[in-house]
């Protein structure tokens, strides 16, 4: 049936963006992005966000469906980042009636992006609104990935409103529950949940695992977040995602990243790879020309092992190298096994300087190899014993 009935009273009514190439202007998302939005249809309706201005008019078509001519008493907005409220005028010229409830820094921020300050209930982590059949309670998330970021969890269904939080990229094509979707395709929303945590979330690992414990208690049936699929059957494993990845917890893997000009520091990497390997660890390399960041930085955050290669370049680490290493610091990466290699000609410094940053990261350096100019014959096993060391540390984790 269309729209979506997700239980009885509630709708989805949210949209697919397969247009938008760069999410925030800067993560690829190939598998397009969904942003999600909910009617909830009781003696009082409310509508649970909005989407983003140029798929606005296909969500209202959707309320209306849902809707029957009834009127929407309350729109709550649990964040406001644009993906979720450019299209706000919009729904307001079309719904005038409804008053928006939101958290005290929303209010703020509604009115410095979009003059809008009338008709605006704030709540808190104690207040509660009653539509008939149902009762909502606010829960105060802030740092989640904005200050002013709330969910919303109603007591009969048992449903949370997570707002961006267990989001991923990729579309909904004609599916809106996890326990529908054909396992390949499951992983890739898995995936894509890993890539969404570490590039928007990454850094407030802090804030999450806050918000977390607030869950504590509460029975959680479903859990509709902005972005993907609504998670039913996945929940559990869901809320254990996130629990790790925001104590930085890695699984039993060895990430290897090497940046390479002339292909010198490119063969120590084999070399590497092969060693961690055989020590029976899932391996994973990137050519950091070659791969994207936002996919090489949430394999960092994913596996413990993470070995980096460099030449020296200009006298320090090669930039592509170095923005990952800005990117890792940025979000605080915490709790790695560490390795580095690397090539130079005249004066050997990069390696150096990695090892000084896994320092600064206060992550556990098991081996560094450096050779000037081409490896040797005689080198090869050194660069095997780094990749092994290792390997056999993060396996027997
Ligand atoms: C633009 C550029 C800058 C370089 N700067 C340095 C340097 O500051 N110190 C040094 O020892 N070697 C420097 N080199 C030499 C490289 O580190 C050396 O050729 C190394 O083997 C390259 O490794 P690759 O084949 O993995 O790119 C530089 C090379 C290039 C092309
Ligand atoms: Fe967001
Ligand atoms: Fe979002």
């Amino acid at each position: 049936m269309f729209p979506y009935k997700i239980k009885e009273d509630f709708y989805y009514v949210g949209v697919n963006d397969r247009k938008t190439e760069l999410f925030e202007r800067i993560i690829p998302i190939p598998y397009g992005v969904s942003y999600n939005s909910y009617l909830l249809v009781d003696e009082k309706v409310v509508l649970f966000d909005t989407v983003e201005m140029s798929f606005a008019d296909n969500a209202i078509e959707k309320i209306k469906i849902a809707l029957n001519d009834k009127k929407i008493d309350y729109l709550i907005i649990h964040h406001l980042e644009p993906d979720h409220t450019s299209g706000i005028k919009i729904y307001l010229n079309e719904f005038p009636e409804m008053q928006i409830i939101c958290s005290k820094r929303a209010k703020d921020m509604l009115d410095g992006f979009y003059g809008i300050s009338d008709k605006i209930i704030t709540v808190d982590d104690n207040s509660e609104l009653s539509t008939g059949k149902h009762t909502l309670k606010f829960i105060y998330a802030p740092m989640v990935h904005w200050p002013e970021v709330m969910m919303s969890y109603e007591t009969t269904e048992k449903i949370l409103f997570s707002a961006d939080a267990f989001g991923c990229f990729g579309t909904l094509d004609g599916r809106i529950f996890d326990n529908f979707i054909d396992p390949s395709i499951y992983d890739k929303y898995i995936e894509e949940m890993y890539r969404y945590y570490v590039n928007v979330v990454g850094k407030y690992g802090v804030p999450v695992q806050s918000t977390m414990k607030k869950f504590e208690g509460l029975q959680i049936n479903m859990i509709c977040s902005l972005h993907g699929p609504i998670w039913i059957d996945s929940r559990e494993s869901i809320f254990k995602l996130y629990d790790r990845l925001s104590r930085y917890e890695g699984e039993k893997g060895v990430v290897i990243l090497y940046g390479s000009m002339y292909s010198n520091t490119e063969k120590m990497a084999e070399v590497v790879a092969r060693g961690a390997y055989e020590a029976n660890a899932k391996v994973i390399l990137h050519d950091v020309s070659k791969s994207d960041i936002s996919f090489m930085i949430t394999d960092c955050f994913r596996y413990s092992g993470l070995i980096i290669g460099s030449p020296t370049y200009n006298g320090t680490i090669f930039s592509k190298v170095q923005d990952i290493l800005e990117r890792l610091e940025l979000r605080g990466l915490k709790n790695r096994t560490f390795g580095s290699f690397g090539s130079y000609t005249w004066g050997g410094i990069a390696v150096r300087q990695l090892n000084e940053f896994s320092e600064k990261m206060k992550w556990d350096t098991v081996g560094s190899v450096e050779v000037k100019q081409s490896m040797k014959i005689s080198d090869y096993q050194n660069f095997y014993n780094l990749g092994r060391s290792v390997g056999e540390k993060v396996a027997g984790l």
